[in-house]
């Protein structure tokens, strides 16, 4: 019998029985002791909201504008690198259940599916997230094939220049495709959705890089590549570049401190999103809910300010929303669907938010969620 999904952890336990070891781990891990990876959960839970009675809640809607787009609920799908490994075809599925629903989808740099052929399966725009990597002649190339393919939005993630270590992955050997040891053969066994989805595909590789960067023909060249590309000098003047080359929406994510958003807003950048990474580099960070505040009040009248990490529920974008910003992205909770259940499960998840969003928006006393302010929190 199917079984009855009420919450995204269900989806998360439902992933984990169905996606191999090595890709479930993956998602479901930050870096080093992952105390900032449970801390942006965590901290969530100590932020209580005020709930109101006797008030009208007829006729609500959590519709909002993110960089200027309409969108259902203030939630984008963020962007996650080997998604098409969660479950075949994984990018593509993804995005056409954020469009079905109204949200926008990020496309990975690190995707399995190409820009190009999530674009050509697709009817609406979607965001596309960039790291800067050495091989700058790629990286034109690949902002330019963006623009081509019509993404709405450029989202620049800024604080990987460098890689926080996940033991998981170290353990798993991660790769993309999997390496066929006798210990990934044993465990994929027990996993023959994942398996046969796989064997219907073709998409098993990093799509918007393999063909497109210079000596990258085989999986070993490709993992080589990756792990020596990301650029430890990325700047400022890297960004202002960036700019320039996009010359459309951009987003800075990865933005932590104060004093950097108030330099990610000089550039004049649409948004920047408070974000470590979903607790997978800098261990020891703030978690992202705690961060925000400050964020917002540094330089929440020059820019946008959206936050991601941590964020399993409406609730959790209600706070967010009522602690200042004006969208959020979710990370896991899409990959644990699409895990689960592919394209339905990430709808799933969509659902799940939305309707925890909207009832609890109107157990806080209002109905449309562009009026909600700080005063729903308890202080
Ligand atoms: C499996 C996985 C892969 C990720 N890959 C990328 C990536 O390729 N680019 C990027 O900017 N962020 C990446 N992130 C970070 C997410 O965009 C986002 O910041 C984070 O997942 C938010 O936290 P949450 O998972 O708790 O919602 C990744 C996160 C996960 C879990």
């Amino acid at each position: 019998m199917a079984p009855v999904i009420t919450c995204i952890e269900d989806l998360r336990q439902l992933a984990q029985r169905r996606v191999p070891r090595m890709f479930y781990d993956y998602a479901d891990s930050g870096s080093w002791t992952e105390t900032t990876y449970r801390a942006n959960e965590a901290d969530f839970q100590n932020i209580k909201l005020r709930q109101r009675v006797a008030v009208n809640m007829e006729h609500r809607s959590t519709a909002v504008e993110m960089v200027g787009q309409r969108v259902a609920m203030p939630v984008a799908l963020a962007p996650t690198g080997l998604t098409g490994m969660q479950h075949a075809d994984g990018e593509i599925l993804a995005a056409r259940a954020a469009e079905a629903f109204g949200v926008p989808f990020t496309l990975s740099t690190m995707s399995i599916c190409s820009i190009e052929d999530v674009a050509a399966h697709t009817t609406q725009p979607f965001w596309f997230q960039l790291y800067v990597m050495r091989d700058r002649e790629f990286i034109e190339r690949l902002i330019d094939r963006a623009k081509l393919a019509g993404c709405s939005a450029l989202m620049l993630t800024l604080d990987l220049q460098i890689v926080g270590q996940r033991h998981k992955d170290l353990k798993n050997g991660l790769s993309a495709p999997p390496r066929l040891t006798l210990a990934n053969l044993v465990n994929m066994m027990t996993k023959p959705r994942w398996c046969l989805g796989m064997l219907g595909t073709t998409r098993r590789g990093f799509g918007n890089v393999v063909g497109h960067a210079k000596g990258v023909s085989d999986p070993a060249s490709l993992m080589r590549w990756t792990g020596e590309q990301f650029d430890p000098r990325l700047s400022w003047a890297d960004v202002e570049w960036v700019k320039r080359r996009w010359g459309g929406k951009l987003i800075l994510k990865g933005i932590m401190d104060a004093e950097d958003a108030r330099l990610a807003a000089q550039t004049g950048a649409d948004a920047l999103i408070v974000s470590n990474h979903g607790g997978r580099q800098l261990d020891g960070a703030p978690s992202s809910i705690e961060a925000l505040p400050a964020i917002v009040d540094a330089v929440g009248s020059h820019i946008e300010v959206w936050m991601d990490g941590g964020v399993r529920s409406g609730q959790d974008v209600l706070k967010a929303w009522a602690l200042g910003a004006r969208g959020t992205l979710i990370g896991r909770p899409f990959l644990y669907g699409l895990g689960a259940l592919g394209q339905a499960g990430v709808t799933k998840a969509l659902e799940i938010i939305h309707k925890e969003l909207d009832l609890s928006m109107a157990f806080c006393g209002h109905t449309q969620l562009s009026h909600v302010g700080a005063d729903i929190l308890v202080r």
